[in-house]
């Protein structure tokens, strides 16, 4: 299992950072899991509390970054630069020795400004260069106005802002794919595109090779309406994967699923791992 690591910059509980972050998380295919990694236990960095005593926050962060072989970065702007508080996680990483070194990572800023956290993301950039960290090169991502992004749960729902940002996790996983040791296995797998309600696969023509539809219902509880594959691609695992991704959005949102169509029943029968996302009253 490929582990990546989502940092958001921000220590606020409704801070935008944080809600980009879910939403890259939500696109990375099913190959890489994301692990959120916090930063605001951490105590200052202070080297003379560094030692073989050294504080435990500190610790359990490093050893978080040990098990990530990519990172998700999502930075506010504070004055022009990224915020202390993520400054701090990098000084903090970077000792005893750097548990940053050789990971890959996607730098996204995002600010209700128009430039988007320009000055923030380039200086996070210039940070990952003495830590030994490959960014994404292309897209840049400068998230603008993201005070009007969400809508009431959370969710962006302008599919050329999804589209954008579909982009930039695919060069990242492509980039993870070049530079890290145990590449992700994308031979044959169709690439997933998410919309809201809906995770799917179509071909050159535009035409839909396999989906999963989920509807919103009310207390937090989504329903799975459809899941289809068409004839070429069946005996593949697509559909798995397709419910996979609701999984996992259920996971990112703290949702429950309830299993409508046959195929979403079937998985929530043979799957008792996940019985506690789950439930079949509506
Ligand atoms: C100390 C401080 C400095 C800020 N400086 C900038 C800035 O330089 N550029 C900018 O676009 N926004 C700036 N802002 C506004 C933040 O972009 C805004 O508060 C944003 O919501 C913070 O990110 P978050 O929602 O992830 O917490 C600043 C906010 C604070 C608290």
């Amino acid at each position: 299992m490929t582990n990546i690591g989502i940092l958001a910059g921000s220590l606020r509980k409704t801070a935008y950072s944080r809600k980009v972050a879910d939403v890259l998380a939500n696109l990375l295919p099913v190959q890489l899991t994301p692990t959120f990694i916090e930063i605001d236990q951490l105590p200052l960095y202070n080297a003379d509390l560094d030692d073989e005593h050294s504080v435990p926050a500190w610790e359990k962060f490093r050893q978080q970054l040990d098990q990530v072989t990519g990172l998700i970065i999502v930075t506010p702007e504070y004055n022009r630069g990224m915020s202390g508080a993520l400054k701090n996680a990098f000084d903090v990483g970077s000792k005893r020795h750097n548990h940053w070194k050789e990971k890959t990572a996607l730098v996204v800023s995002s600010s209700p400004e128009a430039t988007g956290g320009f000055g923030a993301n380039q200086q996070v950039r210039q940070v990952l260069v003495t830590l030994n960290v490959i960014p994404v090169q292309r897209p840049e991502v400068y998230l603008g106005h993201v005070n009007h992004l969400f809508n009431d749960q959370n969710l962006i729902t302008n599919l050329d802002t999804i589209s954008f940002l579909q982009t930039a996790v695919n060069a990242f996983v492509d980039l993870q794919a070049k530079f890290i040791a145990a590449p992700v296995e994308r031979v044959d797998l169709p690439i997933m595109k998410y919309q809201p309600g809906r995770f799917y696969t179509n071909g050159d023509e535009g035409d839909v090779l396999a989906e999963i539809i989920f509807s919103d219902r009310q207390n937090k509880r989504i329903m799975v309406t459809e899941t289809r594959v068409t004839e070429a691609l069946r005996g593949q695992g697509i559909a798995k994967q397709l419910m996979m991704r609701v999984i996992r959005f259920a996971q990112i949102y703290n949702l429950i699923i309830i299993p409508d169509c046959t195929y979403a029943q079937h998985f929530a029968e043979s799957h008792p791992e996940y019985q506690h996302l789950f439930t079949s009253a509506e």
